[in-house]
Order: C-alpha cells, then sequence, then structure tokens
C-alpha cells in the first residue's frame, strides 16, 4: 500500500447485498472503488451487529485492493490478530474503545496491518495527538457510528485541525459516514482523502446493474475532485 493523498472512494459493504459479499467487492472495485470498507459491529461498543473475522477472510479473496476494516468493537485487543490473519490491509480502532488504545495501535502494527484511529463525532481531534506518529490514518465520523444512511454531522473544523496537526505525515485522513455528492466537497476541502461511502455508493445498484455503482463512485468522486479544480 504506497501512500497518496489523492481521493479515494471506499464503499462500505453494510449497505451491499449481506448474502452476495463476495460479488458486491468485485463489482464495486470492477466499478471504480479505490478501497473497500468493512465495517465490524459487535453490539456492544455500538447497537447493531455485523459481521467478524471469519466473514472478513471470507470475501478476502474477491478484494484485490485494500481492505479496510474499521472496528465498532470493544475490547478491541483480543481480536486484531485475527481480523489481520483474514487480510484486513487496514485495521482501525475507535479512541473512545478502552483506556489503552496505545497499546492497541502497536498491537494492529505488530499484527503486520496498517493502523488508524476511529473518533466518534463527540471526541475533539487533540485527543490523538500523541498518537500521531503511530496511525497511518484517523478516521472522522460524521455520523454515530452503528447504521448506515444517517444523516451528515459537519465535522469540518476537526478535519481542518487534524490535516493541520498531521503536517508531512504519510497519515491518510478518512471520513466516515453521510458522504455523498453534496458532502465530499466539504470534506475533501478540509483535507480528507479517504471517502466511506455506504448507502450513497449502493442505492439503485444491484451485482447485476453494476453500472450504477459505478455512476455513483464517479460523482462523489468528481464532486470531490472538484474542490481541486
Ligand atoms: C457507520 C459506518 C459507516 C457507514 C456509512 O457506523 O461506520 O461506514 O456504513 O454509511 P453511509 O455512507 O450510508 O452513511
Ligand atoms: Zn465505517
Amino acid at each position: 500500500m504506497s501512500f497518496d493523498r489523492k481521493i479515494k472512494i471506499a464503499p462500505s459493504i453494510l449497505s451491499a447485498d449481506f448474502a452476495n459479499f463476495g460479488a458486491e467487492c468485485e463489482a464495486i472495485e470492477d466499478q471504480g472503488a479505490d478501497w473497500v470498507h468493512v465495517d465490524v459491529m459487535d453490539g456492544h461498543f455500538v447497537p447493531n451487529i455485523t459481521f467478524g473475522p471469519a466473514m472478513c477472510a471470507a470475501i478476502r479473496p474477491h478484494i484485490q485492493g485494500v481492505m479496510d476494516v474499521h472496528l465498532m468493537i470493544s475490547p478491541v485487543d483480543p481480536y486484531i490478530d485475527a481480523f489481520a490473519q483474514a487480510g484486513a490491509d487496514v485495521i482501525t480502532a475507535h479512541v473512545e474503545a478502552g483506556p489503552h488504545i496505545h497499546r492497541t495501535l502497536q498491537a494492529i502494527r505488530a499484527a503486520g496491518a496498517k493502523a488508524g484511529v476511529a473518533l466518534n463525532p463527540g471526541t475533539p481531534a487533540n485527543v490523538i495527538e500523541p498518537l500521531l506518529d503511530m496511525v497511518d490514518l484517523v478516521c472522522v465520523m460524521t455520523v454515530n457510528p452503528g447504521f448506515g444512511g444517517q444523516k451528515f454531522l459537519d465535522m469540518t473544523d476537526k478535519i481542518r485541525t487534524l490535516r493541520e496537526m498531521i503536517g508531512d505525515r504519510p497519515v491518510h485522513i478518512e471520513i466516515d459516514g453521510g458522504v455523498d455528492p453534496s458532502t465530499a466537497p466539504l470534506v475533501a476541502r478540509a483535507g480528507a482523502d479517504v471517502l466511506v461511502a455506504g448507502s450513497a455508493v449502493f442505492k439503485g445498484g444491484s451485482v447485476t446493474n453494476p453500472q450504477v455503482y459505478g455512476d455513483n463512485i464517479r460523482t462523489i468522486r468528481e464532486a470531490a475532485e472538484g474542490v481541486y479544480a
């Protein structure tokens, strides 16, 4: 995984057909997705349950690019090796998920994955300042985690602060929640480079009508890139 700050679209398979994850991953990659975002929820850290390491291992052969695993679970540490062995390229843990985020991030890198740290909407940017040299990605939640299809919360001030704090470090800023063609330019302008989008990518399409995914991905990307035009 090489580093750059180009806009990357990361469809969240939380909005895919749960009976057909392999084909859905192939369809979104064929249609221009840069990363595949996998939302892991435990019914404890967030009020919803999705899937675990076995599901990640099952879809891994259907993903050619980056498998971006967002852990909305607590505790995190007992499961890091399992997600790394399942083939996660990036493993992101929430700073709110436990008292020892520093140890968690060390463990993610030690397991051979890129380390991400996620911040809930109520968590300020400065909390992660001491961690910036041990992360590869900061995920700014623009909804309260747990469900797809929620309304975008404006975190542009936080994104701007993080962008400044990160400076020249090779650290991605990822935005997760409510990203669509109208909100993508706001977050791109503030300094984000990885845009997670669930409902805005999958809406109207299917594995038998995948061009819609391609149109949706293109529209979000162009809206975000338009910022620099
Ligand atoms: C929310 C998840 C998101 C979610 C985004 O807890 O982390 O990845 O699927 O979905 P949309 O794009 O529909 O807001
Ligand atoms: Zn997510």
